[in-house]
């Protein structure tokens, strides 16, 4: 186990800067997930704490000793990918071994650790099998007990449940947590998907760019998103952002002839910004949807109505956006407005976000 700690990171591949400045420390013991959209610099982030790559400029520390000029083999990094790279005309036990023999361990040594793994994996019953004989789900178990019996100071793991079934995912995300809880070794996993990302992360980056744009606890980063990227990206169904400005009043958010009341720390630190152009965030499942008309609440006409089973997504058409611009509203699954329907919307003000539109950055509502 140890603290891994990247310090004024960066990487540029020729032109195209891949990494930009990034400095953190991922915690002794804990899965810290990296998340964000494709090239945003998540595998080299890792493959430069692994030593796969050099950085361009800073330093990787693990437990305070600067590793930077360390090569991969002996920083006692163990990385799992997404292709799973057994040994095909090996069994799984000497697919296992195998990072063992190589540092010319005891045989009996070996033979404990393999088991000790096979176990704790649920994959005693395999070892005499090849890989072929194997399902994709069996691979990837045996892939991160190749990882683990090595006994590695941190696991870096780059979106190693890419290739499974969505039903497989779930199950191994939550398998790959309980193991990383047992074990207490420090883990840095990352992903693209923002649902593996919340569900297994003791610590969140999104990443954006090169950059890491916000960290912290999972539903922190949820409930108070610091950019308008990060509200987007993190949340599914997606959260709605509506372009619009502080009324003249600067009492509530103004779309067309629509007035949205904000809450007092968002209407005063808007004020403060001047009469800028904003972005209004409301989570789908945060919307009131009401099939009868009620004060306050703002007719909308009901497009599409998609079940989920316990509940349902509607899309919606409001006359203050232009006719393409749906908005999303989770709602109970026993209302079932029919298409073209009116339904009456209330945007709850406690539970709006704020977004300045120039620079994507939360308006009011920061700790
Ligand atoms: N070996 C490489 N040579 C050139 N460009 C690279 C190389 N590796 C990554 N990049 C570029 O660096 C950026 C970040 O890539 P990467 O870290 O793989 O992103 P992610 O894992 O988040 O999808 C991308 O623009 C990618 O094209
Ligand atoms: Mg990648």
């Amino acid at each position: 186990m140890a603290e891994v700690a990247v310090v004024g990171l960066s990487k540029r591949f020729g032109g195209v800067v891949a990494l930009d400045d990034v400095t953190w420390t991922f915690a002794n013991g804990r899965l810290t997930v990296l998340v964000g959209p494709s090239g945003c610099g998540k595998s080299t982030l890792l493959r430069l704490v692994a030593g796969l790559e050099e950085p361009t400029r800073g330093r990787v520390l693990f437990d305070g000793r600067d590793v930077t000029a360390v090569p991969a083999w002996e920083r006692n990094a163990a990385m799992v990918f997404q292709s799973y790279a057994l040994y095909p005309h090996m069994t799984v036990f000497a697919n296992l071994a195998f990072p063992l023999q190589a540092r010319r361990m005891d045989k009996g040594e070996i033979r404990r650790r393999v088991e000790h793994t096979a176990r704790l994996l649920g994959i005693e019953a395999l070892l005499a099998r090849k890989p072929r004989q194997l399902s994709g789900g069996q691979m990837q178990r045996v892939a991160l007990g190749r990882a683990m019996v090595r006994e590695p100071l941190v696991y870096l793991m780059d979106e190693p449940l890419s290739n499974l079934d969505a039903q497989l995912r779930v199950e191994m995300r939550g398998e790959i947590k309980r193991l990383q809880r047992a074990l207490g070794v420090t883990t840095i996993y990352v992903t693209h998907d923002q649902a593996e990302a919340m569900t297994m992360a003791d610590t969140l980056l999104v990443m954006r760019g090169g950059r890491v744009e916000q960290a912290g606890d999972p539903e922190a980063i949820y409930r108070r998103p610091a950019s308008a990227f990060v509200a987007g990206f993190i949340g599914s169904p997606m959260i709605n952002l509506i372009q619009g400005r502080l009324d003249e009043a600067a009492a509530a958010f103004a779309v067309g002839a629509a007035r949205i009341p904000l809450p007092d720390a968002l209407r005063s630190a808007a004020a403060r910004l001047g009469h800028r152009p904003l972005l209004l965030g409301v989570r789908p499942e945060d919307l009131v949807v009401s099939p009868a008309p009620q004060p306050e609440f703002l007719p909308a006409r009901a497009v599409v109505r998609e079940p989920l089973g316990k509940e349902a997504l509607l899309l919606l058409a409001v006359d203050f956006l232009p006719p393409a611009a749906l908005l999303r509203a989770i709602v109970p699954p026993d209302l079932r407005p029919g298409p073209d329907e009116t339904v009456w919307l209330r945007f709850p003000p406690e539970r709006l976000h704020l977004f300045d539109e120039a620079t994507g950055a939360a308006v009011g509502w920061r700790e």
